[in-house]
């Protein structure tokens, strides 16, 4: 079965099932810094997962695209992507473990006509926190799936969240039986050997976990996903998803052209290609900071192994004209972004073919002092260096040494790269208490301005109001926050006037440097914690504003001039805009 047959099987079951077919997010979330990319269909639902109303109903389901990059390094086996389709459905308070499992149960037996008894589940076993989830196991025994096909595991198995925090619950795993010989006399669908397969994650969320402890949610949630690739490797027959309609063509391709024979190589170039294409449809760009250096990473990596492939680079242009012309029956938009996509790629492909060649030659005379030197370890200054002088990329440099069968501690790596960007940060940070910085005076008052309508709108709307984004240009200042309602005339006045009375003021703005923990112990407010270093600065503004910022700000609001908001408007779902100026 072709994955979009396979998709549009499951949206019609759900559709037929009162659920309402809405649009995958961006791959790139948006005014959601704190992650990278859409890691999972539920995850542009949160606000909904915590009670928001949906303006579609309380029956959800659709196919999201997502990219998962922690596995980067994996690509090349016979099963890591980065990015995958996933396909969900959800109940926002509506149904519970029983209709999921038996609609879940229905669309794998009855519409994609796998046999029951392929299939394997798997139940929380329970804890402290949540008690063993014996209710899901009979949902299971009622449909037909027999005790010996149902197991029960602890949080690492059998519980889900994305990240840290936020909402979570037990979930319920159903594998599929490749009818591989099991591994041992315990193989159970927990172990990797390859005979089970998970093929779909039904998560009963009904916990919101916050510093460390779980509570129960308002209401109770269902959040499913099923990873298309994997199904449709499934449904095909075949061993990888390499070798499906998805990859095949593209796979076959780089066979006739390259001049030596690497599987691992060739799954690397097709799997990094895909995903280099969704992120730059997406409006992903390659840079040196977060986002934009995993796309840089996988066009670098893409790159590395068709030269190692000894493909003529020249011919990228045909492969991704290929590659879109395969995905086009999934995504057809992307043809309209052809143009683009190759310019993106093959513009990054030159930048980094100069800097490969030059690194390489560096590599290989680090490599032969170590061999000479009899030692099987390279030095991690070596790395950096090569980093730093050459701009050699340290993910290469250690997929090199690897492949030269050479050790790298990529911990040790890691601690030099953080020394680096810190002593980069104090650096840059010097320059600014010296006048050097780019930022001009009005931005800086704007920076300033932002501080007070984020704290006169906790006052104003409430508490739980907090920064989503910021934006500030010569003209104006975008302010982006979490607020489940339009605001009215009278708190936009109200905002308005708070943050003239504070300027009226001219209130201090001091600013101290401390630790992470002890700012947050005295109340600062971050938007996203985890993205600051250790040691923090924090501006205060009289006592009405405290935040984790890097600055620049003015030194004391009557510098401001008059404060007027110009527009508020919806972001996205459960996130207010407001643009307003200083005149
Ligand atoms: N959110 C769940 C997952 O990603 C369904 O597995």
């Amino acid at each position: 079965m072709k994955a979009l047959e396979i998709r549009n099987k499951y949206l019609n079951y759900f559709k037929n099932h009162n659920h309402k077919i809405i649009p995958s997010a961006p791959l790139i979330p948006e005014n959601d810094p704190s992650v990278l990319f859409t890691t999972a269909g539920m995850q542009p639902l949160v606000p909904y997962l915590l009670g928001e109303k949906h303006p579609e109903g309380t029956r959800l389901t659709d196919f999201q695209k997502c990219l998962r990059t922690n596995d980067i390094e994996e690509v090349g086996d016979n099963r890591h992507l980065t990015y995958f389709e996933m396909l969900g459905n959800w109940s926002l308070g509506d149904y519970f473990k029983e209709e999921s499992i038996a609609m879940s149960y229905e669309f794998l037996t009855k519409i994609l006509e796998i046999p029951s008894e392929k299939i394997s589940v798997t139940c929380f076993a329970g804890d402290d926190d949540c008690p063993r989830d014996t209710v899901t196991a009979k949902c299971w025994k009622d449909v037909g799936i027999p005790d010996e096909r149902i197991y029960f595991y602890g949080k690492d198995e059998n519980w889900w969240i994305a990240g840290e925090e936020g909402p979570c619950g037990p979930d319920t795993e159903m594998f599929y039986d490749t009818g591989k010989e099991p591994c041992s006399e315990d193989c159970q669908p927990s172990c990797n050997c390859g005979k089970y397969v998970e093929i779909w994650n039904n998560v009963f969320m009904e916990y919101l976990k916050k510093d460390g402890k779980y509570t129960k949610l308002s209401q109770k949630n269902v959040d499913t996903g099923l990873g298309l690739e994997r199904m449709t490797m499934l449904l095909e027959g075949k061993e990888t998803p390499f070798d499906t309609e998805i990859f095949k063509p593209i796979m076959d391709k780089l066979e006739i052209l390259a001049k030596k024979d690497d599987i691992a190589s060739r799954r690397i170039v097709a799997e990094h290609l895909r995903a280099s294409i969704m992120i730059i449809a997406d409006g992903g760009r390659p840079s040196n900071l977060d986002r934009g250096y995993i796309l840089r990473r996988l066009i670098r990596r893409m790159t590395r192994h068709l030269n190692k492939l000894e493909i003529d680079l020249n011919e990228l242009d045909n492969l991704i004209e290929l590659n879109i012309n395969i995905l086009n029956d999934l995504y057809p938009e992307l043809s309209k972004k052809k143009d683009v996509i190759k310019e993106v790629i093959i513009q990054e492909k030159d930048k980094f073919m100069k800097t490969l060649i030059r690194g390489e030659r560096e590599f290989s005379k680090v490599i032969n002092r170590i061999k000479d030197s009899g030692k099987d370890i390279i030095d991690s200054k070596d790395i950096f260096n090569l980093y730093e002088t050459y701009g050699f990329p340290p993910e290469v440099s250690k997929d090199l040494a690897e492949e030269n069968g050479v050790k790298v501690d990529m911990d040790e790596v890691d601690k030099l790269f953080k020394e680096h960007q810190e002593k980069s940060r104090l650096g840059s940070e010097q320059k600014f208490k010296g006048g050097l910085s780019g930022t001009s005076e009005k931005e800086i008052k704007y920076h300033t301005a932002t501080h007070l309508l984020n704290a006169a709108l906790k006052e104003i709307i409430n508490k739980d109001v907090h920064q989503k984004g910021s934006n500030i240009t010569e003209e104006r200042m975008r302010f982006d926050f979490s607020c489940d309602h339009k605001l009215t005339d009278e708190e936009k006045n109200k905002a308005e006037d708070l943050v003239n009375k504070w300027i009226k003021e001219d209130l201090k703005v001091s600013v101290e440097t401390m630790k992470k923990e002890d700012a947050l112990k005295s109340g600062a407010e971050c938007m996203f914690i985890e993205k600051y270093p250790d040691i923090v600065t924090v501006y205060s503004i009289g006592n009405i504003s405290k935040e984790l910022c890097g600055g620049p700000h003015v030194k004391h609001t009557g510098e401001l001039g008059h404060f007027k908001i110009i527009k508020e408007e919806a972001s996205s779902s459960g996130v207010r805009r407001i643009k307003a100026v200083l005149e």
